[in-house]
């Protein structure tokens, strides 16, 4: 079985005062989950203070973005050595708006993925196709090459550490959530690339989140999914309320619960 993990990416939102408070808040209400890893990814402004805060609590922390080298001549970079300095477990890389918005390849992606992992860091490797990329029927193409791109050259006991999230760029932030079908067969897919190049043991271990409008109303189907290991959410992670109702999602109807 695969353990869950629910993130919430909060974005260039939260200064460190809302930041803490929001941790403090979260604290009693995941204090008896024990189905799902919690992780909470802060921009770096607050991460030293939200790991502080999170101390003692099943809440982990995670930076959003990391350069590829451990220090050097990168103005406005942060490398995967300084945020364990800060108390991060995971880091998120290759988020479609770094993609965009920075023009991030696959092959800094996979630069990245290898210097988290050198630093002891979880990376939750995001992937996903455009809206025209999915109407060009590319999706799969897409998902390849992002996919073989960003782990490229990892060992499999390298990859077994990684987290992929499975983020169709079209429904971030817009309000429009892939079906849990449709989010299902793009996970299936990525399984299955992950088969071909780590074997089917390492491929079948790998948790494969989903991200894109998760919201308490849909949590629940999306995860009834035995392809869907968990969530990636932006929007709805930045509310106390509706973050905590994400990880507290309704279970018992979950791929693989047991029905007696
Ligand atoms: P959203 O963002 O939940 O606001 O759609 C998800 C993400 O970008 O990780």
């Amino acid at each position: 079985m695969r353990r869950p993990v629910i993130a919430g990416n909060w974005k260039m939102y939260k200064a460190i005062g809302e930041a803490v408070e929001f941790v403090e808040q979260l604290r009693p209400l995941v204090a008896q989950c024990l189905h799902c890893d919690v992780v909470v990814a802060p921009p770096f402004t607050a991460l030293a203070a939200v790991n502080a805060a999170a101390r003692g609590s099943n809440i982990a922390v995670s930076a959003q973005n990391c350069h590829w080298d451990q220090e050097g001549a990168h103005t406005g970079d942060v490398s995967p050595q300084m945020l364990v300095d800060a108390g991060c477990s995971y880091v998120i890389i290759g988020h479609s708006e770094r993609r965009h918005d920075h023009g991030e390849t696959d092959d800094q992606v996979n630069r990245k993925v290898k210097a988290a992992l050198a630093a002891g860091l979880v990376p939750i490797v995001c992937v996903g196709e455009t809206l025209a990329e999915r109407e060009d029927r590319n999706t799969r193409g897409v998902l390849h090459r992002q996919f073989r791109g960003g782990s490229a050259g990892l060992t499999a006991a390298e990859f077994s550490r990684i987290i992929v999230a499975y983020e169709p760029c079209w429904a971030i932030g817009t309000g429009r959530t892939a079906s849990p079908e449709m989010a299902s067969e793009s996970h299936a897919c990525l399984r299955q690339l992950a088969s071909e190049c780590f074997g089917r043991v390492v491929a079948s271990g790998l948790r494969i989140l989903y991200g894109g409008s998760v919201k308490p109303e849909n949590i629940g189907g999306l995860m009834a999914q035995e392809e869907i290991d968990g969530a990636l959410v932006g929007g709805a992670s930045l509310k106390v309320d509706s973050f905590s109702a994400i990880v507290n999602y309704p279970r018992g109807m979950e791929a693989g619960a047991s029905t007696s």
